[in-house]
């Protein structure tokens, strides 16, 4: 069966990555996580003390930088230069950054390569914010997630919780607005949907509802090809 290319963007913590983990797995897909590549990005900039507005210094990290997504039974583990980050780089101080880095045009020019190469034996799901629109136009299946920032906020809150952190609802979503608004409003490869993709507003939905979603368009699209 003919494996293709997938490509899941929307607002951060939309529920993209969870619902492509899960779509993964049933397909047999590998799954890219590329915000994981921008943050272990702006983990090697703060490791290094570069100001990130430093073009020159920026130039030279995005030269040496080794970023590398690992398949794993577990959950894939993001790698830099060979050491497993998975854990710092979902840091809150990161996830600013992240958003930052990721505005600079020789930092994505450098991440859109190496996406472009770990996918192309394709049977690939990405999630990101420009994989419909800027890495993959021409994948074959495109969605685009939403839910109120509310809930995205709730969900982040959650997640710092259970990793034993003490945060803040008010603070997480005063950064999930202030995020939305940077990845929204850049000038390079902004969040906006491609023409082209499904939008799955999962805010009412189970995992296993969005899932099954996901599949049946899946399917369906398939079915054309
Ligand atoms: O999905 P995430 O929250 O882990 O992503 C972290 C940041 O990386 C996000 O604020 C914007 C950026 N990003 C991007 O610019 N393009 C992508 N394809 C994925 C993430």
């Amino acid at each position: 069966m003919k494996r293709i290319i997938i490509a899941i963007d929307g607002p951060a913590a939309s529920g993209k990555s969870t619902a492509a983990k899960h779509l993964a797995r049933k397909l047999r897909y590998l799954y890219l996580d590329t915000g994981a590549m921008y943050r272990a990005c702006a983990l090697a900039a703060k490791r290094s003390e570069i100001d990130i507005d430093d073009e020159d210094a920026l130039k030279v990290l995005m030269e040496n930088i080794q970023v590398t997504i690992q398949y794993s039974e577990q959950g894939n583990i993001t790698l830099l230069d060979s050491q497993d980050v998975s854990v710092a780089i979902r840091e809150p101080e990161i996830s600013l950054l992240a958003s930052a880095i990721s505005a600079k045009a020789v930092v994505r020019t450098k991440m859109v390569e190496l996406q472009r190469e770990m996918s192309k034996m394709g049977g690939v799901i990405l999630d990101g914010r420009d994989i419909g629109t800027v890495v993959f136009p021409q994948a074959e299946l495109k969605f685009f997630m939403i839910a109120p920032v509310e809930t995205r906020a709730k969900r982040r809150f959650l997640e710092l919780q259970d990793k034993g952190l003490n945060p803040i609802y008010e603070d997480v979503l005063h950064e999930m607005k202030e995020r939305d608004k940077a990845d929204s409003s850049r000038a390079l490869a902004p969040l906006v949907p491609a023409s082209d993709a499904i939008q799955i507003d999962n805010g009412q939905l189970s995992i296993e509802a969005q899932v099954a979603e996901l599949y049946r368009h899946y399917q369906k699209r398939m079915a054309e090809l």
